[in-house]
């Protein structure tokens, strides 16, 4: 496998996810902080004893010695979020809450003392739940404004130790899960798609702002946008379905349109037209857009089928976005569809329409581990099944930069155990590295190596030859 030379090997993880502390130093109240069951729902009115995320793995108090353990794995760049409500807590306030933000500077210089480039995504389902319910999220423009004085205040501060920056975590996933995406306090089915892509024309045009703000304030500074891939493979080679796939595809293609080429594409049109899509635009937001992004990142687990016969067309479980299931693809224990080669198909997709660099900042296996004690009193999981994932996904990104793609890098979902985002429980663990804690809040946080911890480390210190 020829990964280049500088190739970014490392992992990946979200505050919300990981760092606890829920409502320590100043930090406010985020929406996931009332999301104790994931996408699941429904929402609590308070932050309940039964959401996860509060604790997290304690990574707030204990990110020293998981960085320690990152670094003992090699990795070049670690992605995480900064939490909004730690920054602003309310969103709207007019002045940053230092203690939240000494709490990155000590986590980005931990990373460089380790020689390890943190990647931040500015925002990963963690609006600040104020803006939520008071704003009406990014239903309202408001909200390019806080995003943008959050934005300028993290690269200001960080402008030395952060070189990479991702907008929006998987931005297209406000078309399934505008409460956790898009903090908007209302479920799919009560939002006019008028209100939805208001919402998604405000994300975009502070995503393109936020890049111009970001280059004004260090030009060296790598910006991208950050979209959840899924491809949509036609079920059939009946025409019917291959353009029923094309226009399933073009949703989720806009986001990249847009923030690649600096505009609407033309299909994207036609549906705001077919639909009776109505987007209030500003004067200034063509030009807005216009400020592309430097890479392109996104997550990949899964790919699913789409059919226009309604008698086929059966929703499967597959990760935020749905579809219908591939009948040649084995799913995991949570039912997401396993396709390493659509991880090659997707880098080229991407690579042919765009043009952008490419960057894997998610991918990975949530599985149910076994922690399994040695004879020495040490203990691992003997995860083969996630190796097995990720060496077959790797080898399709190596297939990829064959046939020429530019990849800037690979980070690893939730390198270290923590709370699922969809389903937020801790049994669904993707880590190298496991940490002690249970569904019912049991354990205790201890960490430990898992058997691929070892794996990757040897992929890392193979630049990728030794799968
Ligand atoms: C992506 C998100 O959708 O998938 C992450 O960006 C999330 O936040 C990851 O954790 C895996 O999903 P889940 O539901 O298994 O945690």
């Amino acid at each position: 496998m020829n990964f280049p030379e500088n190739f970014l090997w490392g992992g990946a993880v979200a505050a919300n996810q990981l760092e606890g502390a829920y409502n320590e130093d100043g930090k406010g109240l985020s929406i996931q902080d009332v999301l104790p069951h994931g996408l699941k729902g429904p929402r609590t009115a308070i932050p309940t004893e039964n959401n996860l995320k509060l604790e997290g793995i304690d990574f707030y108090h204990r990110y020293k010695d998981d960085i320690r353990m990152f670094a003992e794995m090699g990795f070049k760049i670690f992605r995480t979020s900064i939490a909004w409500s730690r920054i602003f807590p309310h969103g709207d306030e007019e002045e940053p809450n230092e203690k939240g933000l000494q709490f990155y500077d000590d986590l980005f210089d931990t990373c460089r003392r380790y020689g390890i480039e943190p990647m931040v995504t500015i925002s990963h389902y963690e609006t600040p739940l104020y803006l939520a319910e008071k704003y009406h999220g990014w239903t309202n423009r408001k909200l390019i404004d806080f995003y943008l004085r959050y934005a300028e205040t993290i690269f200001t501060r960080y402008k030395d130790k952060v070189k990479y920056w991702l907008t929006f975590n998987e931005i297209n996933s406000i078309l399934e899960s505008p409460f956790m995406s898009g903090g908007i306090p209302a479920s799919r089915e009560d939002l006019s798609e008028s209100d939805l892509y208001q919402a998604i024309h405000h994300e975009l045009v502070a995503s393109a702002l936020a890049t111009k703000l970001g280059h004004e304030i260090n030009p060296e500074f790598q910006i991208g946008c950050m979209v959840l891939a899924m491809p949509i493979y036609p079920l059939t080679p009946d025409p019917s379905d291959v353009i029923c796939s094309m226009e399933q595809n073009h949703l989720n293609e806009m986001f990249l349109a847009v923030h690649a080429r600096g505009e609407y594409p033309g299909y994207a049109k036609r549906y705001f037209h077919d639909h009776k899509i109505y987007i209030h635009m500003d004067e200034d937001d063509e030009q807005a857009l216009r400020n592309t992004v430097d890479f392109i990142s996104f997550s990949y687990y899964v790919s699913v089928c789409a059919t226009a016969d309604p008698k086929k067309n059966k929703r499967g479980e597959g990760n935020l976005l749905g579809g219908v299931p591939n009948p040649y693809l084995k799913s995991s224990e949570w039912g997401w569809q396993i396709d390493p080669q659509g991880l090659r198909y997707v880098l080229n997709d991407f690579w042919d329409k765009y043009q952008k660099p490419l960057f894997i900042v998610e991918n990975g296996l949530g599985a149910a581990d076994e922690l399994v004690e040695l004879p020495d009193g040490t203990r691992t999981v003997y995860d083969d099944y996630r190796i097995d994932y990720m060496r077959e996904h790797l080898k399709q990104v190596g297939e990829a930069i064959a046939d020429g793609v530019p990849v800037m890098g690979y980070t690893a979902w939730g390198c270290i155990d923590l709370v699922s985002a969809s389903t937020a429980e801790m049994r669904k663990r993707y880590g190298f590295i496991y940490v002690d804690r249970n569904n019912d809040g049991s354990g205790t946080l201890e960490r430990y190596r898992k058997k691929s911890f070892y794996w990757y480390q040897h992929v890392i210190e193979t630049n990728g030859q030794e799968l």
